[in-house]
């Protein structure tokens, strides 16, 4: 069903629907060159629709359009549940993007916000959220409005350990 935060606002934010994936694995592709990590993007868009659009979804998607082009999705974040053994149950959001020729609008602060009220709706204690260092306007929004940068304060690494590296490991104890 799509909301909008703002009835006057011209910018909708909605569930992104099973025929958006196409758009969104787009500008996914373009925030993976804009964060200068194209390169190590695995997911494709057989493996994205089926985390999203399929039966259990492991991951939720909203999506940004303008009233008066409902199919052109200008932006979209990610959204999924966590479990942070300080706080308990939380969200994850994962991508926050909109397209360079609608940024400054104030879009991607409804997308947040959107992100927010849901993960509170859902009974979240808090959202974990991951930015580059180099990325220092966007973190310092983030922090603006009142996250607080772990990686400096607990002195904290954000690891991933790979499915090859999973295997690997499960291999090599056995
Ligand atoms: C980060 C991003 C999502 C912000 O989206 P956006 O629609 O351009 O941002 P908004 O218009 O909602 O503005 C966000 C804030 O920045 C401020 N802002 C926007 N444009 C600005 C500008 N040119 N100069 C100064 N401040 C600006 C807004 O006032 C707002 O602040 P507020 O929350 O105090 O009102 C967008 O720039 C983007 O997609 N960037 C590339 C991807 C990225 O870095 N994503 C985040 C990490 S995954």
């Amino acid at each position: 069903m799509a909301t909008t935060l703002d009835k006057t606002s011209p910018i909708v934010i909605r569930t992104a629907e099973p025929q958006d994936c196409a758009q969104v694995y787009k500008l996914m592709r373009e925030l993976a060159v804009h964060l200068k990590c194209e390169q190590d993007m695995k997911l494709t868009i057989e493996q994205f629709y089926k985390d999203v659009f399929e039966d259990k979804p492991v991951c939720y998607c909203i999506v940004a359009t303008t009233a008066g082009d409902p199919s052109t999705i200008v932006g979209y974040s990610l959204y999924f549940h966590t479990y942070y053994y300080l706080a308990g149950f939380s969200i994850s959001m994962e991508n926050l993007y909109v397209s360079q020729s609608h940024r400054g609008k104030g879009i991607g602060k409804m997308l947040w916000q959107e992100v927010t009220r849901r993960g509170l709706e859902m009974g979240s204690n808090g959202t974990l959220i991951f930015v580059d260092n180099w990325n220092k306007p966007t973190k310092d929004w983030y922090m603006k409005h009142g996250c607080v940068d772990y990686t400096e304060s607990k002195d904290q690494h954000y690891m991933h350990f790979s499915r090859k590296a999973m295997e690997v490991f499960i291999k090599n104890g056995q």
